[in-house]
């Protein structure tokens, strides 16, 4: 087998054939699956916008085939369809880590998929593909799974808060968690920055929170010292939810502690497996990291 990423050019006539078998199934579906009746004009538009994953065996026939969709920090994974007549053999896992991989090369921290709750075992095939449940829409449930990320070197930690930073808005909350020294303020020093904000981003071990200014105003919050058992009170005293509807918060320590705050959030989990290097996984949690304003099957979002 031959795994391929391409954006641009696709050979869209072996696509088209082989998403409508490996769809052929689904038209008994309600509604149906648009990738039964799309055009060979849209599938040729999907490679060259965003692009996607062809997995061809050695003697040449086109077995599996994944499209994407580019949302900033967040990819949509769609249409991923393999041959009937090779199931069984982990192809489309095979096609879907290419995903990720080719994800994560190009600076996305997630990809997300939609999937109809009518066919629980394709549930169970992003399921054990690490996808869990973002949101409910109705008939089908949009599944994210978050991309772990190397970071060498400080200036990868800053650079990525700088990414987060492009994505962020008022009301968004982040709850940094990791062991001492795995860059969690660094991170937020990338933040910082990525908002333009005033006043450099240190550790506010002694202060607990500060506010900075900038695009939008950056709430940083040191929650060590509030970790033990008389924390809440003096976490209480921030005031934090009464900041957070104008501000983006981003809370060091804040683990089990702030997540009441609001629905919604990214937590951000930061490990240090040596010296020189530090992994990143940012999950989202709550429909506000939702990407999708119409359902998989015709989802253009
Ligand atoms: N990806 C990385 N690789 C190597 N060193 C890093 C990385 N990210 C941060 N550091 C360094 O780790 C140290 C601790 O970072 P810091 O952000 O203060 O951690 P925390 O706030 O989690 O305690 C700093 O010297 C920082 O420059
Ligand atoms: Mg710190």
């Amino acid at each position: 087998m031959r795994v391929e990423r391409v954006l641009g050019a696709a050979p869209v006539e072996e696509v088209q054939q082989l998403t409508v078998r490996a769809f052929a199934g689904q038209d008994v579906l309600t509604p149906p699956s648009g990738a039964l009746s799309e055009r060979a004009q849209t599938i040729a538009a999907d490679f060259a916008e965003s692009g996607g994953v062809l997995l061809r065996s050695n003697d040449g026939p086109l077995v599996g085939a994944c499209r994407v969709r580019r949302l900033g920090l967040s990819w949509v994974v769609r249409r991923c369809a393999v041959d009937p007549a090779y199931r069984g053999q982990g192809l489309g896992r095979r096609l879907v880590e290419e995903v990720h991989a080719w994800a994560a090369d190009e600076g996305a921290v997630r990809t997300h998929i939609g999937v109809r709750d009518a066919l629980p075992a394709s549930r169970a095939f992003w399921e054990q593909l690490g996808y869990w449940p973002l949101i409910g829409h109705g008939f089908w449930t949009e599944l994210v799974r978050p991309l772990t990320l190397e970071l060498r070197g400080a200036e990868a930690t800053v650079a990525l808060g700088g990414r987060l930073a492009t994505e962020l808005r008022a009301g968004d909350l982040l709850v940094l968690s990791g062991p001492l020294g795995a860059g969690k303020t660094a991170l937020a020093q990338g933040i910082g920055a990525g908002l333009d904000v005033q006043g450099r981003v240190t550790s506010p071990t002694f202060v607990l929170a500060r506010v900075h200014r900038g695009r939008l105003p950056l709430v940083h919050v040191d929650a060590y010292r509030l970790r033990d058992a008389g924390g809440r009170l003096e976490l209480d005293d921030l005031d934090l939810d009464a900041s957070l509807p104008d501000s983006v918060t981003v809370v060091e320590w804040g683990e089990g502690l702030v997540e009441g705050l609001t629905d919604s959030r990214l937590d951000v989990q930061l490990q240090r497996p040596s010296e020189d290097a530090r992994t990143v996984t940012v999950t989202p949690v709550g429909a506000r990291w939702s990407v999708f304003t119409s359902p998989p099957g015709d989802h253009r979002t």
